[in-house]
């Protein structure tokens, strides 16, 4: 017999009407938050599940050092936002509790640490990832990853569009008898703001070349459109060299030493952003090391790359988690609000301790520093303190 298929149309048609109202708020533009004009700015510290707590305290320590005068005065102000944990998220079940919603919609900035993502099998409900949905209400569209490695040349940073393709609707799949579909969703100011942020970097930060990666030879509709666009966007930015790739052969370039270094900055798709930066940060020692941005008109989030270890935390290693993700991030974050110098300060600290002095080596257990040393290790090669 064969499948009423009025109930699946009518589900795809709420997707697609819930998107096409999302393009038309996209298309009105609506400025940036202008932070050296706030009287206050409200820096929000969610720590997560996990190792998050332990990682995020110590940024959070180097943050309100480097930002000590300006809190004194009252200029800038830390908000604890304790109740992102999975525990209340299983309760409450919701993606991200509507009181914790509230709070983080009151802050300017946020320093978030790793969440734990529910999937099927596991003893949470399969709720959408905290991460996914923080992205999505405040509209934190690109997602800023840098990866660098001095010594052998490598500078990259990508560049992850961080609302749509298979994310946007990701929890929103459906099964029609024994076929399972999901949606890659791409709309044409989703794909302008990033592409634009992208070449925007490159122009600010003296960089001449911009790489778009997609799969466009066979996601034609959606990754068509993101190149497209890429290719009307380059027009406006005469001294910037736009070239385009398939995520796959990027995946395997990244691993040729001889070509690997002419890469910049990298606009990709989330999906492929996601795993592309994955295997990126492993060249600078792996996702532990790597910080993120999240950023949008309103808000901006910053984090670390990887997950929430939850097996550290049940092995009582968490006091050894790497803070590296979270200074890094903290780092994103200064210069997102306009602290250049300290931003400056904390980077040329962590470039120290992590590529030249090392003096001490994060194992990840009890044959290295605790995360904690490692914070003090990176404070006393701070200069503007
Ligand atoms: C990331 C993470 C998230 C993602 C997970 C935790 C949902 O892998 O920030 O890269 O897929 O975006
Ligand atoms: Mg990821």
């Amino acid at each position: 017999m064969s499948q009423p298929l009025s109930a699946p149309a009518a589900h795809f048609t709420k997707i697609l009407e819930d998107q096409l109202a999302r393009a038309r708020r996209l298309a009105q533009d609506d400025g940036f938050t202008d932070y050296g004009a706030l009287d206050r700015l409200i820096v929000g510290v969610c720590g997560g599940d996990g190792i998050g707590p332990a990682i995020t305290a110590q940024s959070e320590r180097v943050l309100k050092l480097l930002l000590r005068g300006e809190i004194a005065a009252g200029k800038v102000e830390f908000r604890t936002i304790d109740s992102l944990t999975i525990e209340r998220r299983a309760a409450e079940n919701r993606a991200i509790p509507g009181e914790t919603l509230k709070e983080l919609k009151a802050c300017h900035v946020i320093l978030k640490g790793p969440t734990t993502t529910p999937r099927a099998g596991d003893p949470w409900p399969n709720i959408e990832s905290a991460n996914v949905a923080m992205r999505k209400e405040l509209d934190l569209f690109a997602n800023v990853r840098p990866v660098k490695v001095p010594d052998q040349g490598i500078d990259w940073v990508f560049f992850r569009e961080n609302t749509e393709g298979a994310y946007a609707a990701g929890s929103l799949g459906l099964e029609v008898g024994d076929v399972a579909v999901d949606f890659t969703i791409a709309t044409t100011a989703g794909c302008r703001r990033l592409i634009r942020a992208a070449f925007e970097h490159a122009k600010k930060t003296g960089r001449d070349r911009v790489s778009i990666v997609t799969k466009a030879n066979v996601i034609k509709t959606t990754d068509g459109k993101f190149l497209a666009i890429a290719k009307e966007i380059a027009k406006d930015y005469p001294g910037i060299t736009m070239d385009d790739w398939y995520v796959d052969i990027v995946a395997a370039k990244l691993v040729d030493p001889k070509r690997r270094r002419d890469f910049q900055v990298l606009a990709l798709p989330n999906l492929y952003g996601d795993i592309i930066t994955d295997e990126a940060a492993e060249f600078q020692g792996g996702v532990g090391t790597a910080g993120s941005a999240n950023i949008g008109a309103r808000y901006a989030m910053f984090e670390a790359i990887h997950g929430s270890a939850p097996r550290m935390v049940e092995e009582g290693r968490d006091i050894y988690a790497d803070p590296c993700s979270m200074l890094r991030a903290s780092v994103m974050l200064l210069e997102h609000i306009g602290r250049g110098a300290q931003a400056g300060d904390l980077e040329r600290a962590l470039d120290i301790c992590s590529f030249e002095e090392k003096r001490l080596q994060i194992t990840g257990r009890d044959t290295g520093c605790t995360c904690a040393e490692f914070a003090d290790y990176v404070c006393s090669k701070l200069t503007t303190v």
